[in-house]
């Protein structure tokens, strides 16, 4: 058995998608621990792309089993959206290849209202959140008032809940955001829908996994977002509602840390970050443009343009820490290519003094000024190289600086899209 996380280590959408269908090949069972449908991710095989947002990235292949886990948040109208989609691609998703954890949270209508309204309240200082009613649902799962599976499942139970919460949410929206109230008769008909064609997918998958374990199964875990999204780690407030860090799968998932093998970071060759909040190594000028329209920097979930800066091992050494990385894989080397000049960040100015730590203050992180080091480019198309050894001389001497200074290997490059595109490194 082996069990084998994978996270993102900047501000997501660094290539965990392809990285996990890459990687499930050799997996027997594919999770998801946290996070909801505010994750995009992308997958290619063939000539074929798929966007994944709750459904784990394992799904294309035919033989595996794929979880929602206990600390994923799931909106069952997304659930079946993607199901749906993934069938128009001729992926049929069957109780024999989804479980759903009966103690996930469920997102509900009015968390999605809230969202929205209370992001458009906070005016200059809302964090840009996605609008899929994340925050809002991990609120009410910590006050204690959420919904999970098994209460959906359960008519009696769900009606007395919705109508509870559905009064106290009404109030809230009404009178302190200025909304419109939520009509109890509409939700709870569209949800019992959807409880129906939830319950054959519903487990105790803690139970499963533990089970499959046991049974020597090899288990992936697929993180959604990135180590600075992370709500204790991350840039606070601008960060996602859940511990997006390997911390996350033991609670998220329902095993104990110590079945944890490896820890895999998964590293954009740059840095992007949607939405707002500080950003060291920012290019607001026509490099960052260059690297947006080369790196097709949209966002896969809401389609905002993504921010782009160079590489900053100061967030990487702090990734490898809070996630016990055991190696990286740096993706997207290949839209670098064609740059006379790369830069490395590999400390900050903060005030005059020189520091290799990212501060909690976001104050003194947007006073910080990168310290970079230069170096030669390469312009050479390497999105057809299959061999580390093929790799152009400037490209590896990138990566291994950013070895060096991160103190973690890097097991695995990628240099396209494609589940093809994929290099490990032997060295
Ligand atoms: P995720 O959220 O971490 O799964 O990443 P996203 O799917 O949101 O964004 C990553 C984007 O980069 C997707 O469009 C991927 O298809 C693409 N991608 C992943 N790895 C590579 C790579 O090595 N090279 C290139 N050019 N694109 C990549
Ligand atoms: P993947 O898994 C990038 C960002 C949002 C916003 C903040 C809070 O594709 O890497 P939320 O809706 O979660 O309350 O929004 O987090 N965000 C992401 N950014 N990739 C993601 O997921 C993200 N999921 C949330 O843009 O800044
Ligand atoms: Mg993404």
């Amino acid at each position: 058995m082996s069990s084998f996380v994978v996270v993102g280590a900047q501000w997501g959408d660094e290539g965990k998608g392809k990285m996990t269908d890459y990687l499930a090949e050799n997996a027997d069972v594919i999770v998801r621990f946290q996070g909801g449908n505010n994750a995009g991710h992308t997958v290619e095989v063939g000539e074929k792309q798929y966007k994944l947002h709750l459904i784990p990235s394992g799904i294309l292949y035919e033989d595996k089993l794929n979880v929602i886990g206990n600390g994923v948040v799931v909106d069952p109208r997304a659930l079946f959206k993607e199901i749906d989609y993934l069938k128009d691609l001729g992926v049929d998703v069957t109780p024999k290849k989804l479980i759903i954890s009966d103690r996930a949270h469920i997102i509900m209508p009015y968390h999605i209202e809230i969202d929205k309204l209370s992001e458009k309240m906070k005016g200059s200082h809302s964090i840009g959140t996605t609008f899929k009613g994340i925050g809002p649902c991990y609120t009410d799962k910590f006050e204690r008032i959420g919904i999970r599976v098994c209460d959906l499942i359960d008519n009696k139970i769900f009606e007395e809940k919705l109508r509870r919460n559905l009064e106290i949410k009404n109030k809230y929206i009404k009178e302190v955001l200025n909304g419109e109230e939520l009509k109890f008769e509409e939700i709870f008909d569209q949800y019992n829908n959807f409880s129906k064609r939830l319950e054959p997918f519903v487990k105790d998958t803690s139970v499963e996994i533990f089970k499959n374990i046991k049974n020597e199964k090899n288990i992936l875990f697929e993180g959604a977002q990135g180590m600075l999204l992370d709500i204790d780690y991350g840039t606070y407030p601008y960060v996602t509602s859940s511990n997006t860090t390997s911390c996350g799968v033991a609670s998220g998932v329902g095993i104990g840390p110590n079945l944890i093998d490896e820890v895999l970071g998964i590293a954009k060759a740059y840095t992007t970050r949607v939405g707002k909040g500080p950003f060291p190594t920012e290019l607001n000028d026509e490099i960052g443009e260059w690297i947006r329209e080369k790196g097709h920097e949209y966002g896969v979930t809401t389609g905002r343009s993504r921010r782009c800066g160079w590489l900053d091992t100061v967030i990487l050494k702090k990734s490898a820490r809070v996630n016990g990385l055991t190696s990286f894989t740096i993706t997207k080397i290949d839209t670098l290519a064609g740059l006379d000049k790369v830069k490395l960040c590999i400390a900050y100015e903060l005030d005059g003094e020189k520091i290799d730590y990212f501060p909690a203050s976001l104050e003194k992180l947007a006073r910080c000024k990168p310290i970079y080091e230069e170096f030669d480019g390469w312009s050479e198309e390497i999105e057809k190289i299959s061999d580390y050894k093929d790799i152009p001389e400037n490209a590896k001497k990138y990566i291994r600086r950013i070895e060096e200074l991160t103190e973690t290997k890097v097991s695995i490059i990628s240099v396209g899209p494609k589940r093809s595109q994929t290099i490990r490194i032997n060295y």
